[in-house]
């Protein structure tokens, strides 16, 4: 486990994967995150125009937008905090018949090397923190963002579209 500047332990992730734990458990409480958002479909077109190939699904939960893009033939990743969500995606995985990595990652420590991806999509994650926690991880999206391949890398993050500059 990390310390705070103050010497304080840190838990290993601070936002609430705990309660995303228990909701990924619950069928019912899973059934509303099954089906890929209509933006993140509308956007495909647009992604595959750009010859985009890598894709991370960062705080995937059960992981419904990395299976999409790995079903529309990106190679995706997904990463999430929660232990029992990336478990649920990788089921889905399997079940589905694609392949897709998928780790437990903290979305401010993220393993990947600078600019490993094309497209980075966090859809309702970033909010998990106060606004230095956004802050970082938005530093981490750029980080791994691949840039000069596309006329422009797009993130979607928390519903906003993030340009990286080139
Ligand atoms: C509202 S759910 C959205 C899941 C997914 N993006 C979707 O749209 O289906 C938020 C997700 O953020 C994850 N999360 C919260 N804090 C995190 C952190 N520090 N690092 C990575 N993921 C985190 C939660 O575990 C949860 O799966």
């Amino acid at each position: 486990m990390r310390s705070s500047p103050g010497g304080q332990p840190d838990r290993a992730f601070p936002t609430a994967h705990e309660d995303w734990d228990r909701r990924w458990r619950d069928p019912d409480e899973r059934a509303g995150w099954e089906e890929p958002d209509q933006h993140v479909q509308d956007l495909v077109t647009e992604l595959k125009r750009r010859s985009a190939k890598d894709a991370l699904n960062l705080g995937c939960g059960v992981g419904r937008h990395a299976l999409f893009l790995a079903s529309e033939g990106f190679d995706a990743t997904g990463t999430d905090a929660s232990s029992l969500g990336i478990e649920q995606a990788r089921s889905s995985t399997l079940r589905r018949g694609l392949a897709i990595t998928f780790q437990v990652e903290d979305f401010l420590d993220l393993s990947f090397p600078d600019r490993s991806f094309d497209y980075v999509i966090a859809w309702n994650v970033v909010y998990h923190g106060d606004g230095t926690i956004a802050r970082r991880v938005l530093d981490q999206v750029r980080r791994v963002l691949r840039p000069g391949s596309l006329p422009g890398n797009d993130a979607l993050v928390a519903q906003h579209r993030l340009r990286r500059r080139q």
